[in-house]
């Protein structure tokens, strides 16, 4: 096929027509570049029910007669940031940024100050926030402790804890000796310092504050008792010692990003969390399946444990707390049910958790299947139409998923909890993404029976649908989905229902030359101001798609590549292919998430261009899925070239991308949410100063004294940022 044979330019062309609508709350919302062919067919609809709780009901066609006055455009209205290595937070003028939440607060009654030098017991995390702050988000509570989505002055901040730094949590850095935790109390403190924390905060006017004490405080940790839902749900593939009838599973792990629901639920995503569990090879294939054997391979389970949690020996031997990261075949029966063979099939999904009871016990949704789950976020919400979830599997060449569910989303169940997740979430359909070079895709579902996802299958042969859920990737393989560079964050434009996904970067050896293809299209290398080499896609990209006939549950997608990652120095024609300049370049893009008005947030993760920089948080206007121009890239590898062809959208400039934050050394800009007045935006900074080496840290040599200053340990930790005058945040509509 040519790569003409897509949609014609025009009717990719979104600044034809403002938005027609004289209707006042669809004007200042939508703002003005809705497309009059895309409304026709009906995204208005799917776009405004969605994020605003209109039903389509309220649609109908006599509204969209054209509008007298123009509707209000977007702008960013702050000046762009400097790249900066200075060890701070630094923000535009006239914001200013407060620190909130930090490693080791505490989050209940009675529980001291953190004295942030490792002194602090184990057991004492269970009740202070956790480490490696990342996806947040807001729930606004009314005044009867109920969910109240647009309450701004009192809510509950729920968010993840991905990982630690092990050095800064313990008084010496973890203790080992012989490729073993020695210090039980180290490991307890490091099994509670994952998870999730939920913190009641306050507003009033500039001054937020969270709540110490507040009942709804809670800290979900790799220790929490959690109900396995969907059809893994007392599988035989579930069966531990800690639940013989594999109707249950403890805790979460390395939850990086997030999903939330329109019944006020957050959904936490478990990432790279094959790595935790201990089970190594050569003693422990021997006795597995061939089929274990293809299952866990796929999914990376081997290894002594990153954190070595499964050496540790507790005083009781009844007590599994730490065995059960060993995910060897030690018992003899033939179930399981004697040991923790099965437990990393417990891992790898999404985790529903009602913030506003306490007491409920998280349950893992099993049917949107099983991967690095980077996060999950919802599609448009219609009255009468499923829910839409995409995920993406973050890990190089790894793929990108949607989650639509069998029911029919009925706004009558909004704050209903975990009774609405039981509707919505154990029954769907997965699909994997298939991009096609002639800028068009498909969403190939993931169903026993379909697509190459059979008992035939050579690789790997399937059983049921439970084996499809358990072992996604698999089933992607056998389905032919395109393997992505690093597929990390997700975010939908609340303005027209498309989706955007970072594409955070991708090695030379991962993504070679021959390899690049339309929707990973870079090969080249990034030189650092010392000289040195960084080949592949060191600086990552953003792709995004507009869902045909803007239905979100559609299994046929346009895409195109919304942000390419550069130096503003690059190569304009085949790197620096977004014309980024100093006010906006940014290598790595990672967090992503749309704010109400519609400003796309971009958050870094970065080492190629950490020469220059810190990681960082920016704000785009992005425009629409084919705003921009066919494009062919040179790529050049040594005396090799190649010639990608591709679809680049419309270059932002100075007016429609900006940075607006850099972070303190050596960390990572994770979660952002906003209230929903948008006057307060709550950041997460994560892990500065982690690459202290051991050396430096005995040293008292940090590479990070974040945020405390002076000779501190760096911490993790939330900021909020305000304007000062207490306007939106970034920009409004105008
Ligand atoms: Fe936790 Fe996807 O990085
Ligand atoms: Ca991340
Ligand atoms: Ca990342
Ligand atoms: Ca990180």
């Amino acid at each position: 096929m040519t790569i003409d044979s897509r949609a014609t330019p025009a009717a990719f062309d979104d600044d034809q027509d403002n938005n027609p609508s004289p209707n006042p709350s669809f004007a200042s919302v939508l703002g003005a570049r809705m497309n009059r062919r895309t409304l026709l067919k009906g995204t208005f609809g799917l776009a405004a029910g969605s994020f605003f709780g209109t039903s389509l009901a309220g649609c109908g066609d006599d509204s969209y007669t054209p509008a007298a006055a123009p509707a209000p455009q977007l702008k960013l209205d702050f000046t762009a940031v400097a790249k900066s290595l200075a060890d701070t937070v630094v923000v535009p003028s006239g914001y200013t940024a407060s620190v909130l939440f930090r490693l080791g607060d505490p989050i209940a009654a009675g529980v001291a100050d953190y004295a942030n030098d490792g002194s602090e017991p184990g057991a004492s995390f269970a009740s202070r926030a956790g480490d490696h702050h990342d996806a947040i988000h807001y729930f606004g509570m009314g005044s009867n402790g109920a969910w109240s989505p647009a309450a701004s002055d009192r809510g509950l901040l729920v968010m993840n804890h991905e990982a630690i730094t092990p050095l800064f949590l313990h008084a010496k850095g973890p203790t080992i000796a012989g490729g073993a935790r020695t210090v039980n109390d180290e490991v307890v403190k490091e099994l509670n310092a994952h998870g999730v924390s939920i913190v009641e905060v306050t507003k009033a006017g500039s001054t937020v504050a969270y709540s110490r004490a507040s009942t709804y405080n809670r800290r979900i940790t790799t220790n929490t008792e959690m109900i396995l839902s969907g059809p893994l749900a007392q599988a035989p593939a579930m069966i531990t010692k800690f639940s013989p009838d594999g109707s249950r599973t403890r805790g979460t792990v390395n939850n990086c990003a997030h999903g939330y629901t329109p019944w006020g639920t957050y959904l936490t995503c478990e990432e790279n969390w094959a790595g935790y569990f201990r089970r190594v090879t050569a003693a422990d294939n021997p006795r597995r399946t061939a089929r274990e054997l293809t299952s866990m391979s796929r999914y990376g389970i081997a290894g002594n444990g990153r954190e070595l949690w499964a050496t540790a020996v507790a005083t009781d031997p009844a007590d599994t707390t730490f065995a059960r990261w060993n995910a060897e075949k030690l018992g003899t029966s033939s179930d399981g049910s004697d040991d923790f063979r099965n437990v990393a099939n417990t891992y790898g999904w999404v985790v529903e958790i009602d913030p506003f009871a306490p007491a409920s016990a998280p349950k893992k949704r099993t049917a949107m299947g099983r991967f690095a789950h980077e996060g999950a976020w919802p599609g448009p919400v219609v009255p009468g139409r499923p829910l839409v979830f995409y995920s993406g599997d973050d890990s190089r060449n790894e793929y990108i998923y949607k989650f639509v569910s069998t029911a029919n989303w009925d706004p009558a169940d909004a704050g209903k909890g975990l009774a609405a997740g039981d509707k919505y979430l154990d029954s769907g359909r997965l699909y994997v993404a298939k991009f096609n070079a002639d800028g068009t895709g498909a969403w190939l579902e993931l169903r026993f029976g379909a697509n190459g996802i059979t008992g035939a299958n050579a690789a790997y042969p399937f059983t049921d649908q439970a084996d499809v859920a358990l072992n996604s990737r698999l089933a992607a393989d056998a389905a032919g989905a395109t393997r992505m560079d690093r597929p990390e964050w997700g975010a939908v434009n609340p303005k027209n229902g498309e989706v955007y996904m970072t594409l955070t970067n991708n090695s030379a050896t991962q993504r070679t030359l021959a390899s690049t293809d339309a929707p990973n299209p870079r090969f080249y290398n990034d030189l650092t101001t010392a000289g040195t080499a960084q080949r592949g896609n060191p600086n990552g990209h953003i792709i995004r798609w507009a869902e045909d006939g803007g239905n979100a549950a559609a299994t046929s997608f346009k895409w195109d590549i919304f942000l390419f990652g550069a130096r503003s120095t690059a190569d304009p024609a085949n790197v620096n292919v977004s014309g980024l300049t100093a006010s906006n370049d940014f290598s790595s893009p990672d967090g992503l998430w749309f704010g109400g008005s519609g400003i796309l947030w971009i958050q870094t993760d970065d080492g190629a261009y950490a020469d220059v920089t810190n990681c960082m948080l920016l704000a785009a206007v992005p425009g629409s899925v084919g705003d921009g121009t066919r494009k062919s890239i040179v790529n050049i590898d040594g005396a090799a070239t190649k010639t990608v062809d591709t679809y680049v959208g419309a270059p932002l400039g100075d007016a429609k991308l900006r940075r607006f934050l850099v972070g303190p050394k050596d960390c990572e800009i994770t979660g952002i949410v906003e209230t929903p007045d948008r006057k307060a935006i709550f950041v997460n900074i994560q892990h500065p100063g982690e690459g202290t080496s051991a050396a430096n840290f005995a040293a008292g040599n940090y590479l990070s004294n974040w945020p405390a200053g002076g000779a501190a340990r760096p911490r993790s930790a939330t900021i909020v940022i305000t304007r000062n005058d207490g306007g939106e945040i970034g920009g409004s509509l105008s």
